[in-house]
């Protein structure tokens, strides 16, 4: 079990650094509602304002109870995997910095779960300070804490950037339930119009920020295209650009709609908002897992080698054989066919990959550049049957069944069908039981999105699980770490993969929006997601590992 978690630490430790960040945020985002945004006022005398009040102490409870919790496994984690690798004491471990920071931040949001109870002035003024001590507990575990120069404009810098995202992607989610608490339409306009106030001066903030504290940590262009760490860094900054293009849409709509039309729409808008800012918190939880660009001075990618991975070739259609591969029949002695060798192929450094490597790779370069052509297919019936001139297009889902064949067969090539290993047996390896999950869930999606297609009206709840599993798989992409010794190779597989991530995280907020939004506003989205599909499409037909 220990083992096990040594092994899994590296993820594990980014996993709970967004629960952290996340939880954090919520609390910032509801000490600030709570009293300003959702503040009585005489201009609306029923008690709609009263009840958006107690519903947002709710959730205000629920994020304080959830980041002790994420604390709690925090602290278990680390310092079991301390005591189990570095053969550090109970004491030692007690007096290190992420034990007094975890502590502190575990007490802190204790005590406003408890708080939270009591409905007076003083509570929230109480709640305020605690919630400020959680933030300055976890800003002393990033890396501006662990620098040798500049710390302390660092630390300010990160305290702001992190109070700012708090006020604003934390306070998204007060006010969705405010909105949706809140019936009447000038309650809504009056929360919507205090809240884009916040939002304004958050944005700017975190801007501000973000951008003084990438001019230290990465430093250089070279650094910001040659790094994970700067790849990272401009996937926030994008995916920023679409929370303010939805902020402006907001806007828009605000001017066009009057009445009863607003509230649905803007909460409609809200949702995507804040699943598109929970995505850019766990992307900045992993950014903080990776070394600073300025400190790769001798790991930067040189951008020859970033030209020539990202090179368009021709995709790999015709795969290596299977004896070829490192281990296509673990634990069974086989006769290996005489296969033609593989062409030589080197790492980034220039050091010699055995045959079977290439064969390993050839092998995953294959399986990459089939889902493109089928990635990129599903996406441009979709934007076939979008234009309206073929209804048969429309039909897009059943490339679904195909991937999810695809995935089945060669996703495990030591397993059936391909490989020695039983069907009912591989079921009981972790990784073949995922993949087998994963083509399941396509033909579930397949027949599902078929029907949606057929009767919109037959969707409900239901239609909206596969752009919630896009967007989920997405910020995966974004959030999960490359277990590679070699810096320079991580930043390869991290390049292919960021804009990979991002587009899903945007098809799946726009067909999110597509089915959330009424008929007439459904246009734009419409078009978003099966674009950002034929993209990733053209992204994995040009996938490489060497
Ligand atoms: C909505 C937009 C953004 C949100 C919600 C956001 C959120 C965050 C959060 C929560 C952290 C702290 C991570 C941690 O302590 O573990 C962080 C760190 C950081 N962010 Fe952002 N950010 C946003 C936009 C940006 C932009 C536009 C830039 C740069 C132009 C940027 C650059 C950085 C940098 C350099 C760090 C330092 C990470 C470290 O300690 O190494 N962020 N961000």
């Amino acid at each position: 079990m220990l083992l096990r978690l040594v092994n899994i630490f590296g993820y594990l430790s980014v996993l709970l650094r967004a629960g952290t960040l996340v939880f954090q945020s919520l609390l910032l985002g509801g000490v600030l509602f709570i009293p300003w945004v959702a503040r009585p006022s005489s201009e609306i005398p029923d008690n709609s304002l009263e009840k958006v009040r107690s519903s947002s102490l709710r959730l205000f409870r629920i994020a304080a109870i959830g980041l002790a919790i994420v604390q709690a496994l925090y602290l278990y984690v680390n310092s079991a995997v301390l005591m189990a690798s570095a053969e550090m004491g109970l004491r030692d471990i007690v007096g290190a910095n992420f034990f007094i920071s975890g502590s502190i931040v575990f007490t802190a949001a204790i005590l406003a779960a408890l708080l939270a109870t009591i409905r007076s002035k003083f509570a929230m003024t109480w709640l305020g300070l605690l919630v400020a001590i959680i933030l300055a507990a976890s800003v002393m575990t990033n890396h501006a804490a662990s620098r040798m120069d500049g710390r302390a404009p660092l630390i300010v810098l990160s305290f702001l950037h992190e109070l700012a995202t708090g006020f604003w992607i934390g306070g998204l989610p007060f006010l969705l339930l405010g909105l949706f608490v809140a019936k009447t339409t000038s309650t809504q306009w009056r929360l919507t119009r205090r809240f884009s106030q916040i939002a304004l001066v958050s944005v700017a903030v975190i801007v501000f920020s973000g951008v003084a504290m990438s001019l230290s940590y990465i430093g250089s262009v070279r650094s910001l295209f040659g790094t994970a760490y700067g790849v990272m860094v401009s996937a926030k900054a994008i995916m920023l650009a679409a929370m303010l293009l939805l902020g402006g849409i907001n806007f828009l709509l605000l001017r066009k709609y009057s009445g009863d039309a607003v509230g649905p729409r803007l909460r409609r808008l809200v949702e995507a908002e804040v699943g598109i800012g929970i995505t850019i918190i766990l992307t900045a939880a992993s950014l903080t897992s990776q070394p600073p660009a300025v400190d790769l001075v001798n790991d930067t990618v040189d951008f020859a080698h970033i030209a020539s991975r990202l090179k368009p070739h021709w995709p790999r259609l015709a795969s290596p054989e299977l004896a070829q591969l490192s281990s296509p029949f673990p634990g069974r002695k086989i006769d290996i066919p005489a296969v033609a060798p593989l062409p030589a192929a080197y790492t980034i450094d220039g050091a010699p990959l055995s045959r079977s490597e290439v064969a390993d790779i050839g092998w995953s370069e294959y399986n990459h550049h089939w889902m493109g052509v089928l990635v990129l297919a599903m996406g441009l019936l979709a934007l076939l049957a979008r234009t309206g001139h073929a209804k048969w297009a429309e039909y897009w889902p059943l490339v679904l069944i195909g991937i999810a064949i695809f995935i089945f067969a060669r996703g495990d090539p030591e397993c059936w069908p391909l490989g020695p290993q039983g069907f009912w047996i591989s079921w009981t390896k972790t990784e073949v039981f995922q993949h087998r999950m994963a083509a399941l869930l396509c033909i579930a999606f397949a027949i599902f999105e078929l029907r949606v297609r057929r009767r919109p009206s037959s969707g409900g709840p239901l239609a909206l699980v596969f752009p919630l599993l896009c967007a989920a798989g997405g910020a995966l992409l974004l959030t999960h770490s490359h277990s590679l010794t070699n810096v320079q190779e991580e930043f390869l597989a991290e390049m292919s993969h960021v804009p990979l991530g991002i587009l899903a995280v945007l098809s799946g907020w726009a067909r999110w929006l597509e089915i959330r939004l009424p008929p007439e506003d459904r246009a734009i989205p419409a078009w978003i997601w099966p674009v950002c599909f034929a993209l990733i499409g053209v992204g994995l037909l040009n996938y490489r590992e060497i």
